[in-house]
């Protein structure tokens, strides 16, 4: 049987596992929708929980969802493998014959299988083309191409947001100076090195100067950031009563997002102080798990350096009690079930 986070062909230990479990609780059965597949450590601990638990596991990455189902092929029909963005999470319950699901996983962002492999150009660890697309089909586009379309605003835009680059314009500058010339940037190492003098950088940074420059582009290729806060609305709408929803993400800009998500959803104001009347939509459906976001203990950190940023923030689904009209999930009158 597949250990979950070992054996062959799974060189990394899933993030945060056994925390994971603790807020997933998939020992309690039924369906769970592994929104981000990857290589299937999680999936894996989840089936292993209970022989009453199933999985969808979704992934953009064809070739992870491959190698993943080769490494669950034990646990036959209680797992199933779909293609497809998370967020038509609704979409893929519905196409299955599913209805409501007892937990929702995602551990967001790019995989270390994907990081490590190196024509997928998300490293200047190795020279390869700029590709960084999680979902390869050829309608996508590759920061290479990315980089040759946008106008130099543009990219300095998202190197600044995504990126947290305050040297972004120089960066964008440099980029479209090349593109001038007939020489645009097509190679990992090529933009790394293009960064680093560009903005140069001292030998005591703890991180490379191109780091934050990757992450930019990475999560604009792969829009990331759009429909986050949608895919969670919709995740906890697919949870049945007492369901449990469990983010994992890596970086400040992915974790405000769910954070503030998962507050509105517990029916705080996550409004602007200055707006007179509450415009956010907060409604008590969930009952946050988290008071602080969970994080790796220093074991896990030192043993793996990719997990150092995560963070775990997870909730429970409420009951909601039936209105004469019927359920009404936006109603103050949500119980918790504790
Ligand atoms: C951090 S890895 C997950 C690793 C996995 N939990 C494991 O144990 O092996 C993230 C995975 O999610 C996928 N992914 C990221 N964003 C996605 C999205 N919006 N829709 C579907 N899959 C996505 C990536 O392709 C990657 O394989
Ligand atoms: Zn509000």
């Amino acid at each position: 049987m597949f250990a979950p986070g070992g054996g062959p062909g799974a060189p990394h230990c899933p993030v945060l596992l056994q925390e994971t479990m603790q807020y997933l609780a998939p020992e309690r059965g039924g369906l769970f929708v592994d929104a981000t597949l990857g290589l299937g450590g999680h999936a894996a601990g989840i089936l292993e929980a209970s022989s009453e638990t199933h999985v969808i596991g979704i992934d953009r990455d064809r070739e992870a969802l491959f190698l993943a189902s080769e490494r669950l092929v034990s646990y036959g029909a209680r797992f199933r493998a779909v293609h497809a963005n998370h967020r038509e999470i609704g979409r893929v319950l519905e196409e299955a014959g599913e209805h409501r699901a007892s937990g929702v996983l995602a551990d967001l962002g790019v995989s270390s299988w994907q990081l490590d492999t190196a024509e997928r150009g998300f490293s200047f660890r190795h020279d390869a083309p700029l590709d960084m697309r999680m979902d390869r089909d050829d309608k996508n586009e590759t920061v290479a191409a990315l980089l040759a379309r946008l106008p130099e605003e543009e990219i300095a835009r998202i190197i600044y947001e995504y990126g947290e680059e305050r040297r972004s314009r120089r960066i964008a500058r440099w980029i479209v100076e090349r593109r001038k010339q007939g020489k645009p940037v097509t190679g990992t190492r090529d933009l790394a090195e293009l960064v680093a003098r560009a903005i140069g950088g001292k030998r005591t940074d703890r991180i490379h100067p191109a780091t934050r420059t990757f992450q930019a582009l990475r999560i604009a290729v792969n829009e990331e950031l759009i429909e986050l806060a949608a895919f969670i609305e919709t995740a906890i709408d697919l949870l049945q009563p007492s369901g449990r929803l469990v983010m994992i993400s890596f970086h400040s800009l992915e974790d405000r997002i769910v954070k503030r998500t998962l507050r509105r959803l517990a029916g705080q104001c996550v409004c602007e102080t200055r707006v007179p009347v509450c415009v956010c939509g907060a409604r008590r459906v969930v009952e946050i798990l988290t008071r602080r976001p969970i994080v790796p203990g220093t074991a896990e950190a030192d043993e793996n350096p990719r997990a150092r940023s995560a963070k775990l923030r997870a909730c429970l689904k409420l009951n909601t009690r039936r209105t004469m009209e019927g359920t009404d999930p936006s109603s103050d009158f949500a119980v918790s079930l504790h």
